[in-house]
Formats: C-alpha cells, structure tokens, sequence
C-alpha cells in the first residue's frame, strides 16, 4: 500500500528559534543531498545559528514536531553580497535577501517554496528591495521566484564560478503590477548564458519561463510611456 500524499493544509507555520538550529540544518542537508555545488551552495551550521540569532527571520513549516520547509529572510548582509549596483539603486535603497529555502523531498510538488517566497514578502519592510540568487541549472528555485514577481536581473559567477542568476523585485512593483510592456522577447537555454549574461547587461530582464525546457524568456523594457 502506498503512503498518502501529505497534506500542507494541516502544516504549523512559525519563525524559527535558536533551538530549531538543528532541525534547520538537518533539513538542509536532506534537502541539497545529491546535488551538485553548481546548483545549490551548501551553507554552514555557523552561518544558520547567525540568522536565528538576529542576522534573519527563518520562518518554517512544521508537520507535527518535524520541520518539513523553511525560508530565510536575511536583512543583515555582507559587502559582497550587496546587489544595489547591479540593480542600479542607491546605497540608501534597503534591500532583504531571500537566502535560501528548502523543502523535504517528501513535501515537494505543493507549492511550498512559494507559500514561503510569499510570507517573506510579506514579512519584510515595504519599502525594501528584495533579492534571491538561483543557479540557472536550479529550476524549480527560479521557476518559483519568477511565478512569485520577481524577474532576472543579472548573471554572476558566485561562489568558486558557478553560475547564478540575481533575481529581483523592488517595492514598486510590489505595489501595483507596473510590468513593463515588451518590444522585443527572446528565450534562451541553459546553454546559452553567455547571450543570456549579454542581453540582461544591456538591462534586458528574465521574467517567465521560456517554452523549451531549462528556458528563460527575456524582454526589453520600455521606459517613459
Ligand atoms: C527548490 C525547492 C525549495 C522547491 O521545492 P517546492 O516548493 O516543492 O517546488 P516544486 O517541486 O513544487 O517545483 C516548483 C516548480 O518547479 C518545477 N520543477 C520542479 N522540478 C523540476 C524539474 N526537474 N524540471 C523542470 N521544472 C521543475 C515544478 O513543475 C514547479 O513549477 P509549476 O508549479 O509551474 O509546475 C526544493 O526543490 C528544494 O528544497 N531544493 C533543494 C534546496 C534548494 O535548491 N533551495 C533553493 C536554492 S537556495
């Protein structure tokens, strides 16, 4: 007999604690287990003890006494991991990282990334930028960010060289839907990030999944209509 699917209408939302370190970090391990650094940056028990001790909100999704998903909002940020240049905004913008989800293997396919992508939003600061970062070969992770609002800014080469996508949304377009209106969409492929990194310097922006699988649309923004 097979296992019911489990149900994340029954799942106890909370913030996470000090004392929920370990269950933090074990769900992380499980969740990255089998993945390559290219797609995931595994994190250390260090910098997760740092969030619940004020760097960030973690908020978590509980099934009985076992956290099952969680997600970081983090507003205390390193230098080098300030986005504002690339996003053309002032170093007075306040900006929020969302810096890292994970959902149970057993919980996937429910929309739990984006209940959590969602609750950060709302938990942070109005007027704060926010800002994720996505390995190009992660789908569900961008797929996830982009069906939430956010959009592909830019492509860096993080963490030892792999590639990673920053994906924004900034308190405008939070407010109301002010999506610019398209000239010119293209979609490209894992395998063409090179045109990808080309097209988003010039201030084009990944907003939607492309057709073919691993895809990003891109469109050109029209200013001043
Ligand atoms: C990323 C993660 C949190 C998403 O979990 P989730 O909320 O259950 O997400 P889902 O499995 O429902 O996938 C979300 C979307 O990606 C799509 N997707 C999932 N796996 C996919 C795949 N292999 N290929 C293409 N699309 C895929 C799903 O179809 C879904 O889109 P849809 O609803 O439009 O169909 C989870 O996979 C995880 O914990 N991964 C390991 C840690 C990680 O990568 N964290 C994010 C970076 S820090």
């Amino acid at each position: 007999m097979t296992n019911p699917a489990p149900d994340a209408s029954r799942l106890q939302w909370r913030l996470l604690q000090e004392a929920d370190l370990q269950s933090m970090y074990g769900l992380h391990l499980l969740s990255i287990a089998g993945m390559a650094a290219q797609a995931v940056k595994p994190e250390t028990r260090e910098f997760m003890l740092s969030l619940l001790q004020g760097r960030g909100r973690v908020i978590g999704a509980w099934h009985e006494d076992a956290l099952v998903a969680y997600g970081v909002l983090q507003h205390d940020l390193l230098e080098h991991d300030d986005p504002r240049s690339l996003l053309g905004l002032t170093a007075a913008q306040p900006v929020c990282k969302l810096a890292g989800a994970a959902v149970d293997p057993g919980w996937r396919g429910q929309g739990l990334q984006r209940a959590l992508i969602r609750r950060r939003m709302d938990c942070a600061p109005r007027d704060a930028a926010l800002f994720a970062t996505a390995a190009p070969c992660n789908l569900p992770s961008w797929h996830n960010l982009l069906a939430c609002g956010f959009a592909v800014r830019a492509l860096q080469y993080l963490y030892g060289g792999h590639a990673r996508y920053l994906l924004a949304l900034l308190p405008q377009e939070q407010a109301v839907s002010l999506r610019p209106e398209a000239e010119v969409c293209v979609e490209l492929d894992n395998g063409e990030l090179p045109q990808q990194q080309a097209l988003l310097m010039q201030g084009w922006r990944g907003t939607a999944v492309g057709m073919a699988a691993g895809s990003l649309r891109l469109v050109t923004t029209v200013k001043g209509r």
